[in-house]
């Protein structure tokens, strides 16, 4: 069974998870992240940005690998996921630009650049700790349900519901956000030595409860958690709620 720990907040989630990676900075400062976007690992972002100014954590030797970028974007668009990280993340630690990588949603051949991306990862060692959101239809990345999924890094299409969460960084509009985005496959996440899945709200309560307690399917792509030896999920007690009831 999939590691689990709830806390009463969401704000304590993100206090907490930013305090655990801190501390796996410090004793291994060259850690090589997955990291996510979304609106559930934001308040996580402020309290890592709080450590580092405070002196706790140090990103100096540290890589990322962002989970997924929309495709079709041009460079610097406001409604990217590289513009995300730069306002949440990168421009308030020490992390050496050279070390933050996203896929390049503009790039010319989309399909060429996601076996680049995931061969990226690979020469980088692999991931040392993933950290997850999870859609509302059960997505990871950008792994969307479907009768099989990617493995490796790949080009995949937007659910209308996915494109409609998206929304708020295109003025509103899901028409303006992308169909497609370059996702890291299951595989590559799965692969990573631990993943930590986050979620909050009672908007989640559903999903996470089909996750970490339904069969494992590749119709919720969370669910291939439980096939992962070093999973954990940290929830605020709003996303925890149908756990206990679920069977
Ligand atoms: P959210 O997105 O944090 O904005 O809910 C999570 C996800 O889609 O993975």
């Amino acid at each position: 069974m999939i590691h689990t720990v709830i806390h009463s907040s969401a704000r304590d989630v993100a206090e907490a998870v930013a305090l655990f990676l801190a501390e796996c900075l410090q004793e291994d400062p060259g850690l090589v992240l997955g990291l996510p976007t979304g609106r559930t690992p934001v308040p996580m972002y402020r309290a890592l940005v709080r450590l580092h100014r405070q002196g706790h954590a140090d990103f100096s030797s540290a890589t990322t690998f962002n989970l997924d970028e929309f495709v079709g974007l041009p460079a610097g668009h406001p409604g990217s996921y590289r513009a995300f990280m730069q306002r949440h993340l990168f421009a308030h630690v020490n992390l050496n630009s050279a070390q933050t990588h996203l896929p390049h949603g503009g790039a010319a051949n989309p399909r060429a650049e996601a076996a680049r991306y995931d061969a990226a990862i690979g020469a980088a060692g692999g991931l040392d700790i993933a950290i997850l959101g999870i859609g509302a239809n059960g997505h990871i990345g950008f792994n969307e349900p479907a009768a099989s999924l990617p493995a490796r890094t790949n080009v995949v299409a937007l659910r209308p519901g996915t494109r409609a969460a998206n929304a708020a960084a295109f003025g509103g509009r899901a028409s303006r956000v992308p169909v497609r985005a370059i996702s890291m496959g299951v595989g590559t996440i799965l692969s990573a030595r631990h993943v930590l899945l986050l979620a909050t709200g009672a908007d989640k309560a559903d999903i996470v409860a089909k996750a970490l307690r339904g069969p494992v399917t590749t119709r919720v792509p969370a669910s291939l958690l439980q096939l992962h030896p070093r999973a954990a999920v940290v929830l605020d007690r709003a996303a925890a709620k149908k756990l206990t009831s679920y069977c």
